[in-house]
């Protein structure tokens, strides 16, 4: 039987979150430049989208561009944000013909004028597509997420519009970018890597983490059919035991 058809569709999960690495590892590997891979990434990108959208899966948040990538030498930098713009600008119509809605998270103000431009473009253009939002996180860091919702709370107390009191799990999920997504319950990360990488660190408090070995560049959907296969033969505990999960009580 196909992957594909294996996947219980009453068992999803409503939010999937990919890191998606190894685009520099794959390019060497064939004696291509870095960039080459970020480019042959796109495809894995419009195939997991589309993979995902098909399925019914309702979130999608995809690590584009952390923090720490700044960091990376200029040309690569300016290449991967060249991508950005050219590609947000080719794909906005297929969003809108599988009705998919873009957003993003990550301290957007730091990328350059011209990608915040077509991101704005595309956001609002997709805004009332209703069957699956794609999240791209970019410029983005969690801590540096986390920082930021702790002194918007700050500040509400010190203008007397909140109570410390109220500072609980709900608020501080609703300081954080991701205040209007649910937490994701599934984190896929390519290319053998198993770190987080400063990647939703507390969204995926609860979320399985599955690794694969395959370079993003090569992912396709069926390997995203394998990570929710594997998720829906795990047993999500949430601190409970076994036989508090099986309802049959065996
Ligand atoms: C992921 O691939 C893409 C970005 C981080 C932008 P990498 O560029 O990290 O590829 P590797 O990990 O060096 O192979
Ligand atoms: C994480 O990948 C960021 C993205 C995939 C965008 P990196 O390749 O930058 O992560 P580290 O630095 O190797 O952990
Ligand atoms: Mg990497």
């Amino acid at each position: 039987m196909e992957l594909k058809e294996q996947i219980d569709l009453n068992n999803l999960p409503q939010h999937i979150a990919i890191i998606m690495d190894g685009n520099g590892r794959w390019a060497k590997q064939k004696g291509k430049a870095r960039v080459f891979g970020h480019k042959n990434g796109v495809q894995s990108v419009r195939e997991v989208t589309e993979a995902g959208a098909e399925l019914g899966i309702k979130y999608m948040t995809l690590y584009a561009f952390s923090t720490e990538n700044w960091n990376r030498p200029k040309y690569e930098v300016t290449a991967l944000m060249t991508l950005l713009v050219s590609t947000i600008r080719k794909e906005i119509a297929t969003l809108n013909k599988n009705s998919i809605r873009l957003k993003t998270i990550g301290n957007t103000e730091m990328l350059p004028k011209a990608a915040q431009k077509e991101l704005a473009e595309a956001i609002e253009s997709t805004k009332n597509n209703d069957r699956m939002t794609l999240i791209l996180a970019l410029s983005y860091s969690s801590k540096s997420e986390i920082v930021s919702a702790a002194k918007k709370l700050a500040q509400k107390v010190k203008d007397g519009q909140i109570n410390i009191e109220d500072i609980n799990e709900e608020s501080i999920s609703n300081s954080l970018h991701t205040k209007d997504f649910p937490d994701p319950e599934l984190m896929i990360r390519t290319s053998g890597e198993t770190r987080i990488s400063n990647f939703l660190l507390w969204q995926l408090a609860y979320a399985e983490l599955f690794f694969t070995p395959v370079f993003w560049p090569d992912f396709r959907k069926d390997h995203l059919y394998e990570a929710i296969l594997n998720f829906q033969n795990r047993e999500r505990r949430f601190g409970l035991t076994s036989e508090q999960i099986d309802k049959t009580g065996n």
